[in-house]
């Protein structure tokens, strides 16, 4: 749907000057993988790692944005696109007010992901691919649901009987399952460091 009647107004400081006040450049972490994976875990350890350090953040976490922002969405595919285009709005305006917005959701479906990226300044959309494999994930079954999933009380389950599509040229794969969370979260710190976002 096009707005009609609504212009567009610029705003008079820049995002160049807030980024300057924070001394960081404005990004968006993009955590993808399933349900299970760590990503929240190191998304939380890198926020701390950031904090630390004297970043300016944000924190996304699909089980909280569930709550409040998208509580009328559910888990079809059109309610998880939907669920992946608010965070992307979102992120683009965290990302404009100068912060580093970390966030934690499956967002399974590639086109939705590559649509959050075009929403962004080039090289402000960082992927990062939490690579744990789905025996893992289920092994771990920190929430219980990929037992419920199997027993088919949840339907539409990540890697079960929904479609989980791993991205293909992430800005960083990371695989959870086989080292800590700490080196998970810093390795993105370091990343982030070299190409001098912080
Ligand atoms: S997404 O697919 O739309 O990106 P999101 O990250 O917001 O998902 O939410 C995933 C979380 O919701 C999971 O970690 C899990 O706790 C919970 N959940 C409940 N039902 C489902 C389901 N059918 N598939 C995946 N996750 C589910």
């Amino acid at each position: 749907m096009t707005q009609k009647n609504i212009r567009w107004h610029d705003h008079q400081i820049q995002r160049s000057d807030r980024s300057k006040q924070k001394s960081q450049k404005p990004c968006m972490i993009w955590f993808t993988g399933l349900s299970g994976a760590g990503k929240s875990t190191v998304a939380n350890a890198l926020d701390d790692l950031l904090f630390e350090h004297g970043n300016h953040t944000y924190l996304l976490d699909g089980d909280n944005v569930r709550h409040g922002l998208n509580r009328d969405l559910g888990f079809s595919d059109v309610d998880r696109v939907e669920n992946i285009r608010r965070i992307g709005e979102v992120g683009r305006l965290f990302t404009d007010a100068g912060l580093i917005v970390l966030s934690a959701f499956i967002s399974p479906f590639r086109s939705d992901r590559q649509m959050v990226r075009t929403l962004l300044p080039v090289g402000e959309f960082i992927e990062v691919f939490i690579s744990t494999d789905l025996s893992v994930c289920e092994e771990r079954d920190p929430k219980g649901l990929y037992k419920k999933a199997r027993a088919g009380e949840i339907k539409h389950f990540t890697g079960i009987d929904s479609a989980y599509e791993a991205p293909q040229s992430p800005e960083l794969l990371i695989d959870a399952g086989a080292q800590s969370v700490e080196q998970c979260a810093q390795e993105i710190f370091d990343y982030l460091k070299h190409r001098e976002y912080i």
